[in-house]
């Protein structure tokens, strides 16, 4: 008789659950929903005119359309090696590691990082995408609190000397940051902060993993230095993609980090897909060199700027007072707290009824914790559904809030 098959999964596969937030997702699929949940960039903000003009000529190059190598084409990590002097950080083309997507850089920094049960730093909440690919290796978590500036310097510290206390150290393996319009919380880490962060990792000796997808996305206030651009030791791993400022669908992004740990990571990377789609690295390479990218980020700013601001006004109009929310300066998510009584997971069947709907926050807690919070998007939606959506979303929160 043939064995059943979660016999023939391994444990780590087994321990891949339904995720309550994907089976929340599919109440959202009908066409009448408004939703909030997604991540997604629009399809607006796609340069289509300029991969129109830059694709035929790559078509025309065969070392587009054969195996590259697993670092990565060369006219790419030569491009971002110029891209990144722009940000203040100066490294080599030996330094840059094109990955299938930020998500593939964490998912192979998993593996070559972490054994079971070490323990990863990083803020409450984070990154979904980060706590699936690291789930892999069974990590353990230590987690910072936020504020409306993002890492509470002072709870970092209070985290680093207990680690150290119970001798935890030796498995602390590195600190996970979204510094710039975190996703999900929106927040970003001010300059200050940003060196008091650089100068306790330097202290306690810690690897920093500096996730940047949204970094370029400013809609209003200064830039911030990058934490690799602060980095006088080299430990910083920086990770940075196209999906936000070009298209997702190319899967290309990449890696600013130090020469061993990119030689090992080429290791592991050739067990799991050789290399990095050559044919869009080659559009990536010619979209960076032929100076489209800066023109289109502004495109984009135009878009998602305007969005953001009709998604807070209209919060700001038709929100409960007790719906606590930092507003962001850019990337492309607002966070919501609501009072601690309520569960957005109870709640959502409620508010999907009204066609709006939202993910749950508790999504992004390692520790199950977040239950009164939720993230909403407000980049995919279009102008009149954002407003009407936010107005939908405050009259159910209203309605609840008032039982
Ligand atoms: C914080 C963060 N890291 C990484 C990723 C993955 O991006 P990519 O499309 O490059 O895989 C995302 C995607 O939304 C993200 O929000």
């Amino acid at each position: 008789m043939k064995k059943p098959m979660e016999n023939l999964f391994s444990d780590s596969a087994n321990k891949l659950k339904v995720s309550v937030i994907r089976e929340l997702l599919k109440l959202t699929l009908k066409p009448e929903v408004i939703s909030f949940a997604g991540g997604l960039p629009n399809p607006d903000a796609f340069p289509v005119q300029q991969i129109h003009e830059i694709t035929p000529g790559v078509i025309g190059n065969t070392n587009a359309l054969q195996y590259g190598t697993t670092e990565g084409v060369p006219e790419l990590r030569g491009a971002l090696k110029k891209r990144m002097a722009t940000k203040n950080v100066k490294c080599e083309v030996e330094n840059i590691q094109i990955t299938s997507g930020s998500q593939q850089a964490l998912d192979i920094l998993g593996r070559i990082l972490l054994n079971p049960n070490d323990l990863i730093l990083t803020t409450c909440p984070t990154y979904l995408g980060a706590i699936q690919a690291f789930g892999f290796q069974d990590p353990r978590y230590e987690l910072v609190d936020m504020d409306e500036h993002s890492v509470i310097v002072e709870d970092l510290e209070a985290r680093l000397e207990d680690i150290y206390k119970r001798g935890d150290n030796k498995r602390l393996k590195f600190f996970y940051v979204t510094p710039t319009f975190h996703n999900p919380a929106g927040v970003t880490i001010p300059e200050k902060r940003r060196k008091e962060i650089m100068e306790l990792c330097n202290t306690y000796d810690v690897l920093i993993i500096e996730d940047d997808p949204y970094g370029e996305l400013r809609y209003r206030g200064k830039d911030q230095p990058l934490l690799k651009s602060l980095d006088t030791e080299d430990r910083v791993i920086y990770l940075s993609t196209f999906s936000k400022i070009l298209v997702p669908g190319f899967r290309i992004a990449w890696m600013v980090a130090p020469t061993e740990l990119v030689k090992k990571f080429v290791m592991a990377k050739q067990a799991v897909d050789l290399c990095t789609t050559t044919f869009t690295q080659y559009i990536g390479a010619e979209y960076l060199n032929k100076g489209h990218v800066d023109q289109h980020i502004e495109k984009i700013k135009e878009i998602y700027g305007r969005k953001m601001q009709i998604m807070l006004q209209s919060m700001a109009e038709y929100f409960p007072e007790e719906a606590e929310y930092a507003e962001p300066d850019g990337g492309m998510f607002v966070w919501v707290r609501l009072p601690e009584h309520i569960n957005t997971i109870e709640i959502f069947p409620q508010v999907v009824e009204k066609n709006v709907a939202y993910v749950v926050g508790s999504a992004f807690y390692p520790n199950g914790k977040g239950l009164n919070t939720m993230r909403l998007n407000f980049t995919h939606p279009s102008d009149e559904k954002i407003e009407e959506g936010i107005k939908r979303l405050g009259n159910v929160l209203h309605q609840i809030l008032e039982k």
